[in-house]
């Protein structure tokens, strides 16, 4: 059994942050919500792993200098090689497969074929995160040998994800993101298939959406009479595309950190609750009230940090308070007057506290940023 994770897609939902980053490695409880999924897919057993990459693509940037608008390649495929490497950290084989176009789920299964090479496989989305990982269902799928096997799980917004129809557990019918649901039992990002799917994602056609969607391609198997098995999780998932669901997924992974304090926190802080701190990280006056996880290299001076938050490598806070957020590699917070809240932050990001007069909100923000002041 081999696996297929896809790692293409734009992350709209993610913008600004996916503007120059790939949303699959944008980290929760500072781990890349990929890595999630390639360490359940090895604890399945499974070694050998196909990762679809999508293109590199141009786009608009201020100059560093100038403040200029200048064309950029920004090329998510080569961040991801580059924090995956050759996958034998996660003791999996890995195999990049180049999409050249997001043209769909299905499409990366169709481009996958070759490396599939007939034996059966797992797909997993990359941006998907199960807290207890995948191996029960890929022991049901290989002991039950169906055709497909997908996992569902209630939701309370099932327009927003692909949807199944149940007759007892048999599997009537899939629809992608429908206007009017007929159940609230959305497709988790986590798939079993044998080499018939490949047939079926020939058979099919691209949705509105212009894509060839893998929830059409299982239809098509099921109408054809195929056997696709489904099961209805319990425990946590998500899919990561939004920040509020960054933020879900940070608080549930942070839920079972262990207290590992590896940095210097000085004898006027106080560190409450389970907190992680990495090496080189300095803490001094400050307040750390956990779960929550700093980096190494971080900077922590007079401020508070409170639960639910992840700080990653080399982050300078001073005189500010943050909770329940997750701040990238070597931001900077200084001297901001009000808690910081529920926030994603970027790497290389300054957030600070400015005297001049008269008193203004100075911002230089990237596409599609969000801020909201009170
Ligand atoms: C995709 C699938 C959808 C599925 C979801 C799970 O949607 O098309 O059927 O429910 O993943 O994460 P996307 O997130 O690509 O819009």
């Amino acid at each position: 059994m081999k696996a297929l994770v896809l790692a293409g897609g734009r992350g709209t939902r993610l913008r600004p942050i996916t503007h120059t980053s790939a949303k699959q490695l944008v980290p929760v409880a500072n781990k890349p919500v990929l890595f999630y999924g390639l360490e359940a897919i090895g604890a399945a057993g499974i070694r050998e792993v196909g990762i679809v990459v999508g293109d590199p693509r141009e786009m608009l940037q201020p100059d560093h200098r100038t403040g200029q608008l200048v064309t950029v390649m920004v090329n998510t495929q080569a961040e991801i090689r580059a924090a995956v490497g050759d996958g034998s950290a996660f003791g999996l084989e890995v195999t990049f497969i180049e999409q050249e176009a997001a043209l769909g789920l299905a499409h990366a299964v169709k481009i996958a074929e070759p490396y599939m090479a007939g034996e059966p496989f797992v797909m997993y989305l990359g941006d998907n995160l199960i807290k207890d990982g995948i191996s029960p269902f890929v022991r049901e799928f290989a002991a039950e040998k169906p055709d497909a096997q997908i996992l569902l799980a209630h939701v309370k917004t099932p327009s927003e994800f692909g949807v199944a129809e149940l007759e007892g557990d048999r599997v009537v019918r899939l629809e992608e993101k429908p206007k009017q649901p007929h159940s609230d039992l959305a497709l988790v990002g986590v798939y079993l298939f044998n080499a018939t799917i490949f047939d079926a994602v020939r058979a099919i056609r691209p949705s509105r959406r212009g894509e060839l969607e893998i929830t059409d391609a299982i239809q098509h198997l099921i109408s054809s009479g195929n056997r696709v098995r489904s099961h209805v999780i319990t425990g946590w998932w998500k899919d990561t595309g939004k920040v509020e669901d960054m933020l879900e997924g940070n608080r549930m992974m942070l839920g079972s950190l262990e207290t590992d304090i590896r940095g210097v926190v000085d004898q006027a802080s106080a560190v409450e609750g389970r907190v992680s701190i990495g090496p080189g990280t300095v803490v001094e006056r400050s307040r750390l009230r956990g779960p929550l996880i700093i980096g190494a290299n971080a900077r922590i001076i007079d401020s508070y940090v409170g639960p639910f938050t992840a700080i990653a490598d080399e982050v300078e806070l001073s005189h500010s308070e943050i909770e329940h957020s997750i701040v990238l590699e070597r931001s900077k917070i200084h001297d901001v007057p009000r808690r910081i809240e529920s926030s994603l932050i970027g790497k290389d990001v300054v957030v600070c506290a400015s005297d001049a007069r008269p008193r203004t909100h100075r911002l230089t923000l990237g596409d599609s940023s969000r801020v909201e002041l009170s």
